[in-house]
């Protein structure tokens, strides 16, 4: 049973003042999100991640919206203190209308306490209707894995000039838009660093450099067990541990003390 006091966004916000690094990791069944709490994970995210990781599929994109529900309410009947952010699924908030109907179900069956959209400028109508009624949104920007099929590949983004001004851009109208926190996905670390002073809603960066508030990793990856080639940014936090819990637990410290994103998980 964890002591700890429930995290709210107020008080990622707060740790984001402070300076103090946000250790996040995503989860998709309650055993997991018991071992993470316990290593002191702030923040879960229910990625859409799981369709590659627990459903053994190509890409994000085949992902339902019950799959998500399914797997947040898994994690949110375990939790304790851990603020629960779920992935919006591919197709399941392109109006104001499907996103509000299907934000509600991931709050109301799933147990979310934000979730999380991909995409820039063109979700800021779609963002501004969620926050009025609201439901907290994490924006997601640079590598969006549901675009996959658009970008051509999963490729570090933001690397010219023209495209890093246009993320800074989304970022800022996202966060005024109502976002109340920004995942960062593979961008140049210099970009990160822009991005994260530039904003006052913490940003979580995944491959976005050292900068970001907080970082996140799929647990796949940080566990190393992840089938095929692992991401540069990741790291196998199971080297030199004993224990899934050691593992985590490593993790989060590194999170904390900046250890973790090193160089050699970094693009320029
Ligand atoms: O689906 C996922 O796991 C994500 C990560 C960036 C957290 O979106």
């Amino acid at each position: 049973m964890s002591e700890r006091k429930k995290i709210t966004l107020t008080t990622l916000g707060k740790m984001k003042q402070a300076g103090e690094k946000i250790a996040v990791l995503t989860a998709y069944d309650s055993t997991f999100t018991v071992v993470e709490e316990m290593a002191g994970v702030d923040a879960i995210i229910v990625g859409d991640s799981l369709g590659m990781v627990i459903q053994g599929k190509e890409s994000t994109v085949p992902v339902s919206l019950s799959d998500m529900i399914y797997h947040t309410a898994n994690v949110a009947r375990v939790r304790q203190h851990a603020f629960i952010v779920a992935d919006m699924p591919f197709m399941s908030y392109a109006s104001s209308a499907e996103a509000l109907g299907n934000a509600a179900r991931l709050m109301q069956e799933g147990g979310a306490h934000m979730v999380k959209i991909e995409g820039g400028s063109f979700r800021l109508e779609v963002v501004c209707e969620m926050v009025g009624n609201g439901i907290p949104v994490c924006a997601h920007l640079g590598l969006t894995p549901q675009s996959v099929h658009t970008l051509g590949g999963y490729r570090v983004q933001g690397r010219d000039e023209v495209s890093a001004h246009t993320i800074l851009d989304d970022a800022e109208a996202l966060q005024d838009a109502g976002a109340g926190m920004l995942v960062l996905e593979c961008v140049p670390s210099v970009l990160g660093s822009e991005i994260s002073h530039a904003l006052k809603i913490p940003v979580i960066g995944i491959g976005a450099g050292p900068d970001c508030d907080g970082q996140v990793l799929v647990l796949h990856d940080m566990l190393g067990i992840t089938p095929g080639k692992r991401p540069v940014f990741s790291c196998d936090f199971m080297q030199g541990q004993d224990s899934i819990q050691g593992a985590i637990e490593a993790y989060v410290r590194d999170v904390k003390s900046g250890a973790y994103p090193a160089p050699e998980h970094c693009y320029n």
